[in-house]
């Protein structure tokens, strides 16, 4: 495999499963030093030992994205461990349905606090990184619930319509220093955060009722980000790039 990310370094947050999991073995495949931000350290460790196996190089950092400390010492130790932070991640996200006025304010908070603090968290201490480095490149998760509305969870779309908000905005505040901010939208992934929802009754039925054609892999994401990552997408910020088989192109 061709190794465009040779000499550099990747944070990947949630990398411990799904998207982010296949993101972070994608990036040491690659050539980069993988950084795996996430809470469960069991996962982590791992992520890190199969990446090591292949001839890789990773870390696990344990890691709680909703956190501005943890947010901020992960980026800390990622540079006292590999030097630099050329390329972020910030994929680690939750999911949940229901209707609107059946939600709790913890319900809210939670979503809001990993899906779009955790997001802007990330952004803020790897943007001050990265401004001392004089630049680099950040792939937030959105999804196609981040573009269109999502009649399964209010709260879920309105982190990722945020997401999709922050990445734009910032794309512009720092386009002339060098760092560049993109987005994937995800559609349906088979990843476990699917396969949760999947175990609800009826929910995989109306998944496949409104998805066309299969469901994605994680790394048919991954491979998106880590060319949104790479030099030859080095034209392209404030994109919010569906990777979805088509689900948000229309009927
Ligand atoms: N699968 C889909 O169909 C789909 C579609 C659109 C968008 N997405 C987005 O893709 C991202 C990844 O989801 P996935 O499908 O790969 O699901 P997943 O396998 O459940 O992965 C979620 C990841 O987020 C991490 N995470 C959750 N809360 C965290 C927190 N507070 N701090 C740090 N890490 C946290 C989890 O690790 P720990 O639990 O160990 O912390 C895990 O690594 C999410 O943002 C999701 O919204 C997924």
């Amino acid at each position: 495999m061709s190794q465009p990310f040779a000499g550099k370094v990747a944070l990947v947050t949630g990398g411990n499963s799904g998207i982010g999991k296949a993101t972070a073995v994608l990036f040491a495949q690659q050539g980069a030093r993988v950084v795996i931000a996430a809470r469960r350290a069991e996962e982590g460790e791992a992520t890190v030992a199969e990446i090591k196996r292949n001839g890789g190089e990773a870390i696990f950092v344990r890691t709680d994205v909703a956190v501005a400390a943890d947010a901020e010492a992960v980026v800390k130790r990622t540079v006292a461990e590999y030097g630099t932070l050329d390329c972020a991640f910030n994929n680690a996200g939750v999911s949940g349905g229901g209707l609107l006025h059946e939600l709790t304010e913890a319900d809210w908070d939670r979503m809001i606090d990993v899906n779009l603090k955790g997001v802007w968290l990330g952004m803020k201490y790897q943007i001050i990184q990265m401004l001392t480095q004089g630049g680099g490149a950040i792939v937030n998760d959105s999804s196609v619930a981040g573009l269109t509305g999502y009649v399964r969870s209010t709260h879920y779309a309105a982190s990722k319509h945020g997401v999709v908000g922050l990445t734009k905005s910032a794309a512009l505040q720092y386009r002339d220093q060098g760092i560049r901010i993109n987005a994937v939208c995800p559609g349906m992934i088979m990843t476990p955060m699917i396969e949760r929802a999947f175990a609800i009754p009826g929910v995989e039925d109306w998944f496949r009722s409104k998805v066309p054609g299969r469901g994605g892999n994680p790394d048919e994401v991954a491979q998106a980000v880590t060319w949104l990552c790479s030099a030859a997408a080095s034209y392209l910020t404030g994109v919010a790039l569906p990777v979805d088989g088509g689900l948000s192109s229309g009927l």
